[in-house]
């Protein structure tokens, strides 16, 4: 099939491309070249979507790595893994990671997050208007959480965020390699130390759990920081964009901060517009809607895409935050669903609750169409959020 469009989409924070929109209304699998050179199909609908997050015939690995088109907007890239073990390493990993997010893991880090999030808001409202609302909160609450989570001391928490955002800087491979080494020399070092002298955390718990290795607790413990943290400070810089530049449901939420729950959901599902997608090769030959991927192929989950679809979404470009919304897919679906979910709604349940509650006549400093988006950083996302109140 003739490839129809080269990624990544030119478009701005709020708007879905022109040529992204074209597509969508053409069918629901289309053929695109990656920002690497190399051809992918891109689903857009998403019944074909949600559908697929959860068919192992499709997987995160490959058989020749080497050879496997490259997406080269992720950090580590699409491939990940064994192509022989995939299934039960994915398993193992996430048997090991889900009892740190049930219900009763979750409920005392609930006042945990609030109380940080309250004092995030004391420090912004110190400072005073204007204040970028981004850099003082968006960017600090998912470090300080995840911090909380692993067990890494207060007193870390500043150098533990700074080489995250080394690391995630793909526009400079040198710099993003040189974050990625401290922060697993750093991840060994907390190892050896919560062996010593555990605490209430993850590392300390997986720690006490039989068989597994000092390397594999640093790995799982980086992987919930990337898993965790730039994928919530882009919701909350999102949210924000989207609620201020949507004054009417800005007011509402304000109005009745009882709706954030819904007003969460509603952010979740239209913060992407889609263009990208969530990376998957096919393990054997398949069909989606009536076309043929064969084995080894890319193929990009657009989730943006799919919480747009007109099908699922009535007005898909409205925001409504009274809308049923919780059919989005922005956290994934079935096997590999977002372990961290419950935790990702706490925090955002947090800011939004008391940004609502506290700054009830929050605005945004410029346009919004003149607000910077991150270029580099693996998920994009507003770079500043200047606002006044
Ligand atoms: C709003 C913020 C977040 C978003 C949008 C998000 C999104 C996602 C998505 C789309 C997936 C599925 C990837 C795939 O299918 O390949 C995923 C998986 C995952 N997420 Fe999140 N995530 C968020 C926050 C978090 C947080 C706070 C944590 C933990 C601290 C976390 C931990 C994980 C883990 C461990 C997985 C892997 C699950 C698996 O492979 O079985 N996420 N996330």
């Amino acid at each position: 099939m003739e490839v129809v469009a080269q990624l990544p989409f030119r478009q701005g924070a709020l708007q879905t491309a022109p040529r992204l929109r074209e597509l969508r209304s053409l069918g629901t699998v289309h053929r695109v070249r990656t920002a690497m050179g190399d051809e992918a199909w891109l689903v857009t609908g998403h019944a074909q979507v949600r559908r697929l997050l959860d068919d192992d015939r499709l997987g995160r690995t490959h058989p020749t790595p080497e050879t496997a088109a490259r997406t080269g907007e992720t950090l580590f890239d699409a491939v990940l893994g064994d192509f022989a073990t995939e299934a039960a390493d994915h398993a193992r990993t996430r048997a090991l990671l889900r009892p740190h997010f049930s219900p009763g893991r979750m409920r005392p880090l609930r006042p945990r997050v609030e109380a940080l999030t309250t004092r995030l808001l004391d420090e912004l409202i110190e400072h005073g208007p204007p204040a970028d609302l981004h850099a003082m909160v968006a960017v600090p609450l998912p470090i300080l959480v995840i911090c909380a989570l692993l067990g890494v001391p207060y007193r870390d928490c500043e150098r533990f965020r700074a080489w995250t955002a080394e690391a995630a800087d793909v526009g400079d491979p040198a710099r993003s390699q040189r974050g990625l080494a401290e922060l697993y020399a750093y991840g060994h070092e907390l190892v050896a130390r919560k062996r010593v002298e555990p605490g209430d955390d993850v590392i300390s718990r997986l720690c006490a759990a039989e068989g597994v290795s000092d390397a594999e607790i640093a790995g799982l413990s980086m992987a919930l920081l990337f898993a965790g943290q730039e994928t919530t400070v882009v919701q909350i810089g999102m949210g924000v964009l989207l609620l201020l530049s949507n004054p009417d449901q800005w007011r509402a939420l304000v109005h009745d901060p009882g709706l954030v729950a819904g007003a969460v959901e509603e952010i979740l599902r239209a913060s992407n517009t889609g263009g990208g997608g969530i990376p998957r090769y096919a393990r054997r030959d398949l069909e989606i809607d009536g076309v043929a991927v064969r084995a080894g192929e890319l193929v990009l989950l657009d989730n943006g895409s799919a919480n747009h679809d007109p099908a699922a979404f009535p007005d898909p470009d409205r925001m409504d935050i009274t809308r049923p919304a919780s059919a989005h897919v922005t956290f994934g679906h079935g096997l590999r669903y977002c372990l961290g979910a419950p935790l990702a709604r706490i925090e955002l349940h947090a800011v939004f609750t008391r940004i609502a509650t506290r700054l009830p006549t929050l605005r945004l400093a410029v346009e919004p169409d003149a607000v910077r988006m991150r270029p580099d950083a693996v998920t994009g996302g507003p770079a500043e959020l200047p606002v006044r109140w």
